[in-house]
């Protein structure tokens, strides 16, 4: 199979977060101690993936370069799109065509932090899939705020609608999707929803007309926490501050990631961990050069 690629979904107005968004991409906006972008970032590099684009606004690109390079310092190559206009998810998949050059590829939201364990496993396990696409399913109290699935007695789906009235579960889709190389060829037939936009669900529902959707369900031992509103930033920064203090051990650092894949060496790690100077998350990484487990 041809190697899967990334694409991190960044772009956006975040009008939800005004005015900290007035003047600054939401995805560059902190989680505790590092940009939000990191987060999603290091969940594609626990799937194995090493080319990654990153598709913003035109005003922003500039500075997530700043912030990201070329990926090398990491041992990726990442890229930039430019999305002129946030027209929906779904049209990530049509500026990303020519990045992935007939690829398969695992899309994230920049603005959503996964955490659990044997996270690594289950991306692994959806990225060998090479045909049709694989979606996460995610319990939640309020499902009539996202993209809800469906499920049959025995756990497969049956349908996905956008914000339903009445939620048939209360399982949403969580903004991670493998999909294979026809995405963006299925993307082209998405047709605007009455929203105006390029619906993900619309696409979404095309592998699932062709029986070709898996759902994988993230169980209690997971976190999925989105960031869009000032409340669930706070919540985020908290949960990860929570669990970094607790067990001195980054949660979404692409360095961390980066040297546990042997993506960098222990000289490398240094390097980047004194690049951050006297900050926590240098002093974190620092520590971790020095671990021997
Ligand atoms: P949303 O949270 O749906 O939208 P938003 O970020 O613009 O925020 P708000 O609702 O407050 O105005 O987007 C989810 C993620 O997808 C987020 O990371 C932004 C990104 N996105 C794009 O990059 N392009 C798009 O066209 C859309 C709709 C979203």
């Amino acid at each position: 199979m041809t190697q899967r690629k990334g694409i991190i979904l960044a772009g956006g107005t975040g009008t939800r977060l005004y005015p900290l968004t007035t003047a600054v991409s939401k995805q560059l906006l902190p989680v505790y101690d590092k940009p939000m972008i990191f987060y999603p970032l290091s969940v594609l590099m626990l799937a194995g993936i090493r080319e990654i684009a990153v598709i913003t606004n035109p005003e922003y690109m500039q500075q997530f370069g700043q912030l990201l390079g070329d990926g090398s310092q990491w041992g990726l190559a990442i890229s930039y799109i430019a999305q002129a206009s946030p027209d929906g998810l779904a049209q990530a998949y049509l500026l990303a065509e020519d990045f992935l050059a007939g690829a398969p590829s695992a899309m994230i939201l920049g603005d959503n932090i996964f955490y659990g364990n044997d996270l690594r496993s289950l991306l692994k396990r959806a990225d060998e899939e090479p045909e049709g696409g694989t979606i996460f399913g995610y319990h939640v109290a309020d499902p009539e705020r996202y993209g809800v699935i469906g499920l049959d007695a025995g756990g497969r789906v049956t349908s996905l609608e956008e914000k339903p009235k009445i939620p048939p579960s209360n399982y949403a889709i969580t903004g991670l999707y493998f999909l294979d190389k026809t995405a963006p060829a299925l993307a082209r037939q998405v047709e605007k929803s009455p929203r105006g936009e390029y619906e993900i669900t619309s696409l979404l529902n095309m592998y699932l007309e062709s029986a070709r959707l898996r759902v994988v369900r993230l169980g209690r031992g997971h976190a999925w926490l989105d960031t869009g509103t000032h409340g669930s930033l706070l919540d985020a920064g908290n949960f990860v501050r929570t669990l970094e203090n607790r067990q001195g051990l980054q949660i979404g650092s692409p360095e961390d990631v980066a040297f546990q894949l042997g993506w960098i060496d222990r000289g490398a790690l240094r390097d980047r961990a004194k690049s951050y100077g006297k900050s926590a998350y240098g002093q974190s990484l620092l520590r971790r050069v020095n671990e021997t487990f």
